[in-house]
């Protein structure tokens, strides 16, 4: 019997061997040119197609599901979905996946990569080292912050969260954390976390770690009021999604010392941040690094990989988001 094999979109470049694994499997299109696709251009070429292994730069939704007549499958090759509407997937019986667990510890890292930046003054010193404004040694210099016995307050205690509070035990910080539902005790003593309300964490912080995913009802989660709670003195970190911080507002609280810093992986309209966050030497701006290492961009992309093929054999994908969709 000559069957033929399932006929999938890849959107952006992915690793050889992710090509090679799907290859096994289906008829691949694939972008290793890494030309992002506009709208337009993605339903023409997603018309034909069994399954779409997509990044967080696509957009997923009625529309494009609507001109997509065969796809059973879309894999994200992220752990946060908010580019694809679920519910619409369902609808239309479209198993939806992503790819948690395997960025955990390397986006965990990256928080902390840019608490330390912002605390210890490190791209902004840099550029004054490079513009040969260092003359020499001074006991005054360019002083930051103490991150170690500082507190560290955690909005979002998922994997991520949980990832960030265990490397708080090395540096001995207190750990607050904010969370939709308190976590396990266990896991609560694990991490050394407490839980508090959002103001208790806003007012008490030395850093705040954002790491909710983003949705309705997490968009501008910090805004101008909340900042206004935080101290005078604390570091905001954005590591999880551009939305969940009004940027205006964070600009004029870096400006008018609301807060001391921020440290920032995410924007809002990435990668056309908020122009006036360039002119600030107390933020530390990343461009959506957080899982970016190369063990962990493999990791994800092959598990998207898993995740697609696995659902276009018609089994249960491992990283299905809308069980819904089979009943
Ligand atoms: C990256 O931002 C992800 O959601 O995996």
């Amino acid at each position: 019997m000559n069957e033929r094999k399932p006929r999938v979109l890849v959107t952006r470049e992915v690793f050889d061997e992710t090509l090679d694994y799907l290859r096994l499997h289906c008829e691949v299109i694939d972008n290793q040119k890494d030309q992002p696709y506009a709208p337009e251009a993605l339903a023409q070429a997603l018309a034909g197609c069994d399954g779409l292994m997509c990044a967080l730069t696509d957009r997923v939704d009625a529309a494009l599901l609507a001109r997509a007549p065969r796809l059973k499958a879309v894999a994200n090759i992220a752990v946060g979905y908010n580019n694809i509407d679920v519910p619409a997937c369902t609808a239309r019986g479209v198993m939806a996946t992503n790819t948690p667990g395997v960025l955990d510890d390397s986006t965990a890292d990256l928080a902390w990569a840019l608490m330390l930046g912002t605390a210890r003054r490190i791209t902004e010193v840099e550029r004054r080292i490079r513009a040969g404004e260092w003359t020499g040694w001074r006991l005054k210099q360019w002083l930051g912050v103490d991150v170690h016995h500082a507190t560290l307050g955690i909005v979002g205690m998922g994997r991520i969260g949980q990832a960030i509070a265990r490397r708080a035990l090395g540096f001995e910080m207190k750990v607050l954390y904010h969370n939709r539902k308190r976590i396990a005790p266990e896991l609560e003593s694990k991490c050394n976390a407490a839980y508090v309300t959002l103001d208790e964490l806003l007012a008490q912080s030395d850093f705040v770690v954002l790491q909710v995913p983003y949705s309705p009802e997490t968009h501008h989660l910090i805004g101008a009021a909340q900042l206004k709670k935080m101290k005078p003195s604390a570091i905001l970190i954005n590591s999880t999604r551009g939305g969940v911080v009004d940027d205006s507002a964070l600009v004029a609280a870096l400006k008018q010392g609301t807060i001391r810093g921020a440290g920032l992986d995410v924007y809002e309209n990435e990668p056309k941040l908020n122009p006036e966050f360039l002119g600030l030497d107390n933020v530390v701006l990343a461009p959506h690094i957080g899982s970016s290492t190369e063990a962990t961009r493999k990791a994800m992309a092959m598990l998207a990989a898993r995740n697609l093929v696995a659902a276009l054999k018609g089994e249960v994908p491992p990283n299905l988001v809308n069980p819904d969709v089979r009943r």
